[in-house]
């Protein structure tokens, strides 16, 4: 693959990116960027950006961006492959005639001979055992192994190698993720002793696998990006419920691949996993292919998580009606279908509440209504939601439920949502853009990819560890690249969230006017707050034991500490937002 990407590499740097956009967009001229209409979203104003120089484009309305290949898969629904293949073609380049087809044809060779190797190991091998006790004893009988393609993958090191590398060599199977590179030359299987599920694409072809273990750790492991599977751009089950999905014009969205297998057997055919909780823009594209309505089935605490509510929003910018589940407290749609039966699941999912009501009760519970400072808040997190939605009916019934929720009257309620609506963005999500975009992290991130700094000098405070886990594949390749960051070529390698995360935090207005002092606040911000936190917590359980033990004196002494910390974070925090806000333009 390697070689491919190089190739691909290549075709990007040939390509004009504003020629092939300019094929889906009007864009005009706007210093050394242009700009336009986003087409993945309904955009008033101009919000969508690209930059020739960087190859980057980003909408700031909706949150898409990449590069130039990410574009045309986005638009045209076409997988990476054919994208570039299309680009190379334009370009006169031969990313076809001596890779291209054949390779990708011998690769979905090799993941279905895998797959039924894996299939095979379940049935009939001697350590497949603990698969096959484990599948019966949650309730999946042979026939559903046969249905949905369920394997074992062999305890040990080299049992894949072993059996396909004499055939295929092994950079293919390196390529598909099943053979992990070690160091020079060595490799060894990435799934050992789990339990597999194929993912298979559209057609039904087996492109990746997620392989449960039994006890350790983590639950699954999954085939990471290839050329045949980026998991933002496929959902799990899509080839068994599409015909149903297309009947219905609705979909139900779960987590897991055992959510989709249990509702399937139950017979709610119309069931697709999103593969863990954080929705993409390519999977809600992909939903809104087949169905108008997404009909969401997660677990209680994951369906009000802040990632879960922006997977709601990122389904209706792609204009999908949406409603949500409520599931009693500690069930999945597996647990649930299973213990209750299809009935049951299936009134449930008659009874699904429409996003606004899900979304209001999600506000009640997570902010306390009986203070000021909590109402302050629930106004403050509605807003934009509020200002996203143009019927002025459904405003009305919004605006209602609020109106009761926080005992105010319904006139001036109305007045408040709507206000400076015109100025700002309407997405909800904005708020959250904004909150990251203050976080320290970002920053830094934004620093690098824009050539301000160098990764020499935020090594020598930090290191990748630091960063939340959705920014160290960033981190990971900035932390490769020695001298100028070049950030087209970066995203070659990222998966598709990643890339957005590098065309935002490259093609967005700096928040900054002095980059030295922004990098000094932004790291000590990073390894400060942790510190105060940390020492938070070790305070709170020092207060608790204090309680416990009736020592009153050591309680107060333990209290102002604690209330020391606090204003030190609140002025921490006011320094840094005081600071930026009169920083910034
Ligand atoms: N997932 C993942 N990697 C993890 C955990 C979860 O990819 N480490 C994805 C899998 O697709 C999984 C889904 O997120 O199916 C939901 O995770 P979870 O609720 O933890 O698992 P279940 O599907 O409920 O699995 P099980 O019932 O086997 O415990
Ligand atoms: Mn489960």
């Amino acid at each position: 693959m390697s070689a491919e990407r190089a190739d691909v590499q290549q075709i990007k740097d040939r390509i004009d990116i504003v020629a092939v956009i300019s094929r889906y967009v009007t864009l005009t001229k706007a210093g050394s960027n242009y700009k336009g209409r986003c087409p993945f979203h309904k955009d008033d104003t101009p919000s969508f950006s690209v930059s020739p120089e960087k190859g980057l484009w980003h909408c700031f309305g909706c949150g898409a961006g990449g590069d130039v290949i990410g574009f045309v898969m986005k638009i045209e629904n076409i997988s990476f492959v054919e994208a570039a293949e299309r680009l190379a073609t334009e370009a006169g380049l031969s990313f076809t005639s001596h890779k291209g087809d054949d390779s990708r044809d011998e690769l979905y060779e090799i993941s279905i001979a895998v797959s039924r190797w894996y299939a095979d190991n379940l049935a009939n091998s001697v350590a497949g055992r603990r698969g096959r006790e484990y599948l019966i004893k949650r309730g999946y009988p042979e026939e559903t192994w046969e249905r949905f393609g369920l394997g074992y993958a062999l305890p040990g090191w080299d049992h894949l190698r072993k059996r396909f590398s004499a055939k295929y060599g092994i950079k293919p199977l390196i390529d598909l993720g099943l053979l992990v590179r070690k160091d020079e030359g060595t490799t060894y299987d990435r799934f050992r002793d789990r339990v597999i599920f194929p993912i298979l694409d559209l057609s039904g072809r087996p492109i990746a696998f997620g392989g449960r273990s039994f006890d350790g750790q983590p639950k699954y492991l999954n085939s990471p990006k290839t050329v045949l599977f980026d998991k933002g751009n496929h959902l799990y089950g899509l080839s068994w419920a599409r015909e149903s999905m297309q009947k219905e014009q609705s979909a139900v969205l779960v987590e897991g691949y055992t959510d989709v297998i249990s509702l399937h057997v139950a017979g709610i055919t119309n069931a697709v996993g999103s593969m863990g909780t954080s929705l993409t823009q390519g999977q809600a594209h992909l939903l809104s292919r087949f169905v108008k309505e997404v009909v969401i089935s997660y677990d209680r605490d994951t369906a009000g998580g802040i990632a879960s509510l922006r997977g709601m929003q990122i389904l209706r910018n792609h204009g999908l009606s949406v409603r949500v589940v409520r599931l009693p407290e500690g069930d999945d749609p597996d647990s649930l279908v299973r213990r209750e039966g299809a009935e049951r699941m299936h009134q449930l999912i008659d009874a699904a509440a429409p996003f606004h009501v899900f979304y209001i009760e999600s506000l009640k519970e997570r902010h306390n209504m009986s203070t000021i400072g909590g109402k302050e808040a629930v106004l403050e997190e509605a807003r934009p939601f509020f200002q996203g939605i143009r019927s002025l009916p459904l405003r009305q019934e919004i605006t209602t439920r609020l109106a009761e929720l926080l005992d105010l009257p319904f006139e001036g309620l109305m007045r408040e949502l709507a206000r400076g609506g015109s100025q700002r963005r309407r997405e909800a999500d904005i708020e959250e853009e904004e909150e990251r975009h203050w976080d320290p992290q970002r920053i830094i991130l934004s620093l690098l990819l824009r050539g301000e700094v160098s990764w020499e000098r935020v090594a020598a405070l930090v290191s990748a560890d630091d960063f939340a886990p959705r920014y160290r594949p960033i981190v990971e390749r900035v932390s490769q690249t020695r001298g100028q960051v070049d950030v087209s070529s970066m995203t070659t390698f990222l998966d598709e969230d990643s890339a957005r995360e590098v065309s935002y935090l490259t093609l967005s207005e700096p928040l900054w006017s002095d980059v030295e002092k922004a990098l000094q606040d932004a790291l000590d911000r990073l390894v400060e707050l942790p510190e105060i936190e940390k020492k938070l917590r070790d305070l709170r359980g020092k207060m608790e034991d204090a309680e416990r033990s009736g020592d009153r004196r050591h309680l107060d002494e333990l209290q102002r500490a604690y209330s020391a910390l606090v204003a030190q974070r609140l002025s921490r925090r006011k320094r840094d937002g005081k600071k930026q806000a009169t920083g910034q333009r």
